[in-house]
């Protein structure tokens, strides 16, 4: 294992509240930590996205942002970095990850298709409905099974692929997807041969495939660590190699980018391009900034290739680890294997006494933030919950989940080490924990804005 190969140049400090602030806090945010003010916290795990932290050369690279309204040079530093690191022959810079998802699905989805990913993030399968479509999820079983051990468990099931398309027709078929990493599924790697049977596939089909590469460099570090065959290859080669088997790809660059805003929709095909770019012009802006300003696109294209550096990727991944490790000795129990970019405590069995339809998940998120100023993500019934149309039946998820979500290049492993001794102290004391009642929620998207009392 390797320190984090930079040393701190600038530091952001914290505030760090006592208990009774907190219990104030908390209650004023209908114990809903998304409604706590971020000063409020002292480690914030809600997320890795557009949470990084920027390089000197990033910072630096701000100094060099070009505001022209068209063709300023950072676009072309930032087109230049696409072609070298993912390989595309064109791309669209947008602000952040789902405007490039709601443009190509736009273009591709037509009431009634069928879009296939190993998991869809919410955005995207939200993004599909939009447009009429049907998201479906064809991740392998073990997805499902917090202790399953596979290398590999972001993996499409290329059985399921088949089966759906032989069910379906390629021609309701617009394009196939996988999400590298799988953040829905605890942020699992997909494999090289996996990548490679999906293409096999959909060209068998003449059906695109695109990635969703929010976590691309992360996936690409996997596969040099577990794939056989990829240990003497590079990072920057196996993405390239990578990337060089999809037709195009989404990308939130809020995450593997390093940045904390920006994203792109990159592609080979012309004619889609040329779409992309109407599309853009109505919806982001034109296609040289699209929705950005000259100094993001340039911190951006410096983003793209520090992360693919080894270092830096050892450590990241490693710092993960570190914190699911801490867990896994105490016996909490979480996600295995430990993803790439957070850790994720299974509360189907950290907290069995609380039934779904009590929302283990903000209890356990409420209780972390109580006992430690510490933010996760709620990742279960507050989020995934539904209601069968026809018996009005609520549907609970499979997963009932908690992110501790790491930001990139952030925290050390001290703050690594009080959030592993808060969640072992709430797991020792784990019967005290209660369940949430609902007493507001909108219709939709409820998981953000939504408030609880205790039971
Ligand atoms: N795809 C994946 C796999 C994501 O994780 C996200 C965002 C998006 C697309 C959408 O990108 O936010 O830039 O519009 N994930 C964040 C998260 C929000 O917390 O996991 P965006």
């Amino acid at each position: 294992m390797i320190a984090e190969p930079y040393r701190i140049k600038v530091v952001e400090p914290l505030k760090i509240t006592n208990r009774e602030e907190r219990e104030e806090i908390l209650k004023n945010a209908g114990y809903n930590v998304m409604l706590i003010k971020a000063e409020d916290v002292y480690i914030d795990l809600l997320t890795d996205s557009g949470t990084s932290a920027m390089s000197q050369n990033q910072w630096a690279g701000l100094m060099v942002g070009d505001e022209s309204y068209a063709g300023c040079r950072n676009f072309y530093h930032l087109e230049k970095t696409v072609k070298e690191v993912l390989g595309f022959k064109y791309f669209v810079p947008t602000h952040q990850g789902r405007p490039a998802e709601n443009i190509l699905f736009r273009i591709k989805v037509k009431k009634g298709d069928y879009v296939p990913n190993n998991m869809h993030f919410d955005t995207t399968g939200a993004h599909v409905l939009d447009k009429g479509g049907i998201p479906v999820n064809l991740v392998i079983d073990e997805a499902y099974d917090p202790q399953a051990l596979h290398p590999f468990k972001g993996n499409m099931d290329v059985k399921k692929l088949r089966d759906l398309i032989k069910k379906v027709g390629p021609e309701k078929i617009p394009l196939v997807m996988i999400t590298i990493t799988n953040n829905t599924g605890g942020g699992e790697p997909v494999s090289m041969e996996n990548i490679k049977e999906v293409k096999k596939i959909t060209e068998e089909y003449g059906i695109p495939l695109f990635f969703d590469a929010a976590r691309f460099a992360e996936n690409a570090y996997f596969i040099k660590k577990r794939e056989k065959g990829y240990e003497n290859k590079s990072v920057a080669e196996i993405v390239r190699e990578m990337m060089g088997y999809a037709d195009g790809c989404t990308m939130s660059c809020k995450k593997d980018g390093l940045v904390n805003i920006g994203g792109l929709l990159a592609m080979n095909d012309k004619e889609l391009f040329e779409k992309v770019k109407q599309h853009l012009i109505l919806l982001e802006g034109f296609p040289t900034y699209g929705g950005l300003a000259g100094r993001d696109l340039e911190a951006l294209s410096v983003g793209l290739r520090e992360v693919l550096d080894e270092n830096y990727l050892e450590w990241r991944v490693g710092q993960v680890k570190y914190l699911g490790n801490k867990l896994k000795e105490e016996g909490v129990p979480i996600m295995e294997p430990v993803g790439g970019h957070a850790v994720y405590i299974d509360l189907k069995r950290f907290l069995p006494h609380i039934p779904q339809s009590q929302f283990p998940d903000n209890a356990f998120t409420a209780a972390l933030y109580l006992e430690g100023g510490i933010r996760a993500a709620a990742l279960g019934s507050t989020a995934f919950a539904r209601k069968d149309e026809k018996t009005g039946e609520i549907i609970y998820p499979k997963l009932e989940l908690v992110r501790l979500t790491i930001p990139r290049r952030v925290y050390t492993n001290s703050h690594m080490d009080v959030v592993a001794n808060t969640v072992i102290k709430l797991y020792k004391n784990r019967d005290k924990i209660r369940g949430l009642k609902i007493v507001y929620e909108a219709p939709v998207l409820r998981h953000f804005t939504v408030r609880f009392e205790p039971l």
